[in-house]
């Protein structure tokens, strides 16, 4: 006999575990099937993003920042430090423990919103009159039946062809929030987002960090002007990052990895390291879900195919996350979640996909929402620039971080925000005002308006507003 549902979300990624909640929110009967096991073989619930991606990383970040903070910068501030030391395995215990403070937090939502959760993983056995059933196997052995089904589950590393991950010497994400020591020499392949996060993470605590990237232009999709001065900041810091590369043979010894590559004059170059990164993208996993036994269409990278509302091919099928189109992040995901709970409650869930931000987490933290001057460009659209650099902003140099610059772009008649950009301290945050004024279709002299806080670094957006209009203050 199965156990029936409304709902069922098969991954407890931060695509799937919203999903349920708000599916559960709205009144639905709802089952979440998830197969990540921690260390122990018990759920570890929350996907890549709280195991192996978002919450580690940014763990590991903020420990290695505190390390080169209190190595390089605290001098500054007349705070003598004897022998720095770092303790990696500690520094590993505390990310670990963080992950699991928020594994516990998402079975207890589970708990407090009435989501059924089961261990193991979740496939597609057939179609049923009104519905589908789908198994599930491994810790919980459980047929189940759900009248709509949710595809929440999510993304793995993509390998170099013929350089598999063992997670010794050839690490993915996971083997790169683990390590128990810091190398001497390490290598990453691909310079995106995990590629810097990582190598910014490795080289604080004094790993020689050389990034191997295949494309001419470092950090294409970012605005050009923004990428150029995080550039100049890594460069600055020693992270050495080679563009246009074409990496060839990878050989894995005794004692470390050696790359083969060429250069982008085509000069044969190599490089010998004791661990090496691989992170160029990742791959939607669709294996082990048995989409051909319902009919569920799969693209050619393996992903679910969906329309603008994540609908897939099959009634009551839907898919989020990293496993369709789109950009692999976890508030899109999360935000796909919210939004198709609420269409099959009838709602008209919405996700604005031009409005996603962007965070890169290193430092200086690079950080975006809406659209880049060269997308401007290449659109036609007439537009005006403004920008403020944080080396003129009070609350930047009493932080001792004056690194990088707010650009707003505005639509040159109308004055709408088309987009904003950030490279320096906490553009993390700073971007919320940016994705709020654009959510609300402001104009650059409405945030030119508006009191900000004194002294805040948030004024510099206000700063690069006013900028638009050739009239900043304090610049
Ligand atoms: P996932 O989080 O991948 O979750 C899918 C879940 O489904 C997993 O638990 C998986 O085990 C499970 N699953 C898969 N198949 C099955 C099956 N058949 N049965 C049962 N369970 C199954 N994004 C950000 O927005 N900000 C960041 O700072 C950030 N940092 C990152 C850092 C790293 C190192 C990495 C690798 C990624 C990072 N990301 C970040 C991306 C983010 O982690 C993903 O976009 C996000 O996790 C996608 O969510 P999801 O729910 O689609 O999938
Ligand atoms: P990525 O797509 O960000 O970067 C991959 C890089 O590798 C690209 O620059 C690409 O040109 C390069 N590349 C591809 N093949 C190559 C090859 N053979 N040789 C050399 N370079 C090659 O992918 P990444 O860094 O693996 O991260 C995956 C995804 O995870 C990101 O795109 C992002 O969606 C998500 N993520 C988000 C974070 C955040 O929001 N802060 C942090 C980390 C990951």
């Amino acid at each position: 006999m199965s156990k029936n549902f409304d709902l069922i979300v098969i991954g407890a990624g931060p695509g799937g575990y919203i999903a349920a909640i708000r599916a559960a929110q709205l009144g639905f009967n709802v089952a979440c099937i998830d197969e990540w096991q921690n260390g122990q073989g018990g759920p570890a619930l929350g996907g890549t993003c709280t195991n192996v991606g978002c919450i580690p990383s940014k763990a590991l970040l903020q420990s290695s920042e505190n390390y080169e903070q209190a190595g390089r910068h605290f001098g500054e501030h007349g705070i003598r430090v004897g022998s720095l030391k770092i303790d990696v395995p500690t520094m590993i215990g505390r990310k670990d423990a963080v992950v699991k403070q928020n594994n516990d937090g998402i079975l207890y939502l589970f708990k407090k919103n009435k989501v059924s959760f089961f261990h193991g993983r979740g496939s597609f056995v057939r179609a049923v009159d009104g519905g589908y059933e789908v198994r599930v196997a491994g810790k919980d052995e459980e047929l189940l039946t759900g009248r709509q089904v949710v595809v929440a589950t999510g993304s793995s590393p993509r390998a170099l062809p013929g350089a598999p991950f063992d997670e010794e010497k050839i690490l993915s994400n996971t083997g790169a929030l683990a390590m128990q020591a810091v190398p001497r020499r390490l290598g990453l392949i691909g310079s995106g987002v995990i590629g810097l996060e990582m190598g910014s993470v490795w080289r604080r605590l004094g790993a020689e960090v050389t990034v191997l990237e295949a494309l001419p232009t470092f950090l294409g999709a970012v605005d050009a002007q923004i990428a150029n001065a995080a550039k100049k900041a890594f460069d600055k810091q020693g992270l050495k990052v080679e563009l246009g590369v074409k990496v060839g043979e990878v050989k894995v010894g005794k004692k470390g990895v050696s790359v083969a590559w060429t250069d982008a004059k085509g000069g044969a170059q190599k490089l010998e390291v004791d661990q090496l990164i691989v992170s160029i993208g990742r791959v939607p996993n669709t294996e082990g879900l048995n989409a051909e036994a319902v009919g569920l269409k799969l693209g050619e990278r393996g992903d679910v195919i969906v329309d603008d509302e994540c609908r897939t091919n099959l009634p009551g099928v839907w898919a989020v996350g990293d496993v369709v189109r789109g950009p692999m992040l976890a508030h899109k995901a999360e935000e796909e979640g919210v939004a198709v709970a609420e269409r099959i409650a009838g709602q008209h869930g919405h996700v604005d996909f031009n409005l996603v931000p962007w965070v890169i987490y290193t430092s200086p933290e690079i950080a975006w929402v809406g659209q880049t001057e060269q997308q401007l460009k290449a659109a036609g659209v007439a537009y005006k620039a403004g920008t403020f650099p944080f080396s003129a902003n009070g609350r930047a140099r009493a932080l001792g971080d004056t690194t990088g610059l707010v650009k707003f772009l505005a639509d040159a008649t109308t004055d709408e925000i088309l987009g904003v950009h950030i490279v320096g301290p906490l553009a993390s945050e700073l971007i919320a005002e940016a994705c709020v004024a654009m959510a609300f279709r402001a104009s650059s002299e409405d945030i030119a308006r508006i009191c900000h806080a004194h002294p805040s670094l948030g004024e510099s957006m206000k700063e690069a507003a006013l900028a638009v209009d050739k009239r900043t203050l304090n610049f």
